[in-house]
């Protein structure tokens, strides 16, 4: 018998670890979705032909969200919050932008991804113990630049005031050229955080009524920059943070308009391309694609059977 694709055995670790949760995504499972528009700059036009970074606009789905895949943990257990962002390019044509709130994954190995899911069951009841997570030290020592961003890490106070970072690579494409970039997203407004003490008096759900407050008083903005990778800089390694000097191309302002069911629902496959990007090498970036499409799988097969989701 055909054993299993690896990204489906870590998509149903996961479940093993945080339980199984009918509906949602076995990963950010809760979260909020909106509409907008993405107005591009143009200035990225001599790197890449990819139609929404010239000067025009284009209508875009968002889901900002919590990254726990257990719903019902609190907004304050789930320190790193995700914006997915789906471009629209024309009839059935996408491409994605998946980000989050910290500039580096845990793992550069698909394989480590799911011995780390076995050493982190302890997280089911709320934060590891401390033996477990010198454990994970020892044994995982590329888990220390998450876990020291972690204890730098202050909080988002609101979905719409986080930094969010694709942290994998991607290529931007034109004719023999190509250059590495990886993207940030920035609130217009600047970053408003909280530390993580003030973080747990924080109610449960405030994250999304918040956001639905400031999308009825008016619009919320991001800036998106591309930051240019120099030719030593990993484009395979989404453990290691490029250095904070490198240039940055402001390719646009994305505009949050009202919430959107759609926009909750959909799938952001973080390897959904379009002509002048490319996706980078990174092991983690490719195994997303599957895990991903899985998780949609399951999870439109559980809500056609009339499962709620938030
Ligand atoms: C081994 C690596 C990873 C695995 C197996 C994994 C797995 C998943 C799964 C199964 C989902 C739910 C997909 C769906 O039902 O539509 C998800 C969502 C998400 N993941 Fe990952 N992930 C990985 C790495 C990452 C990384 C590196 C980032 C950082 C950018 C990330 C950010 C997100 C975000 C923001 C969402 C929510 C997307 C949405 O709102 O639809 N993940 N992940």
């Amino acid at each position: 018998m055909e054993s299993k694709k690896l990204e489906h055995q870590a998509v149903d670790r996961i479940e093993d670890v945080f339980g199984e949760h009918t509906g949602y995504r076995r990963a950010h499972a809760r979260g909020a979705g909106c509409k907008g528009v993405f107005q591009g700059s143009g200035q990225a036009a001599r790197l890449t032909d990819a139609a929404h970074f010239q000067q025009g606009t284009v209508p875009v789905l968002v889901r900002f969200s919590h990254f726990s895949p257990e719903p019902s943990w609190t907004d304050a257990m789930s320190p790193v919050k995700g914006m997915a962002v789906q471009f629209e390019l024309g009839p059935k044509q996408v491409t994605n932008i998946v980000s989050v709130t910290s500039p580096v994954f845990f793992t550069r190995s698909p394989e480590r991804f799911l011995e780390m899911l076995e050493v982190s069951r302890s997280f089911q009841k709320g934060l590891p113990k401390l033996a477990e997570l010198a454990e994970l030290m020892t044994d995982f020592p590329e888990v220390r630049a998450m876990l020291a961003s972690v204890q730098k890490m202050t909080v988002p106070e609101s979905f719409a005031t986080g930094v969010y970072h694709s942290i994998h690579a991607f290529y931007f494409e034109k004719g023999n050229e190509r250059q590495a970039v990886k993207y940030v997203f920035e609130p217009e407004n600047g970053a408003e955080k909280m530390s993580l003490k003030d973080m747990k008096d924080v109610p449960f759900g405030y994250y999304e009524n918040e956001l639905a407050e400031r999308i009825a008083g008016g619009s919320v903005y991001f800036k998106l920059y591309a930051i240019i990778g120099e030719p030593d800089d990993p484009t395979d390694d989404p453990t290691r943070e490029w250095p904070k000097e490198r240039e940055r191309v402001y390719l646009g302002r994305l505009q949050i308009e009202t919430e959107d069911d759609e926009a909750q629902q959909a799938l952001y496959d973080p390897t959904v391309m379009t002509e002048g990007i490319a996706c980078s090498d990174d092991p983690i970036l490719q195994f997303r694609r599957s895990a991903y499409r899985y998780s949609h799988e399951k999870r439109t097969a559980e809500n056609t059977k009339d499962s709620p989701q938030d």
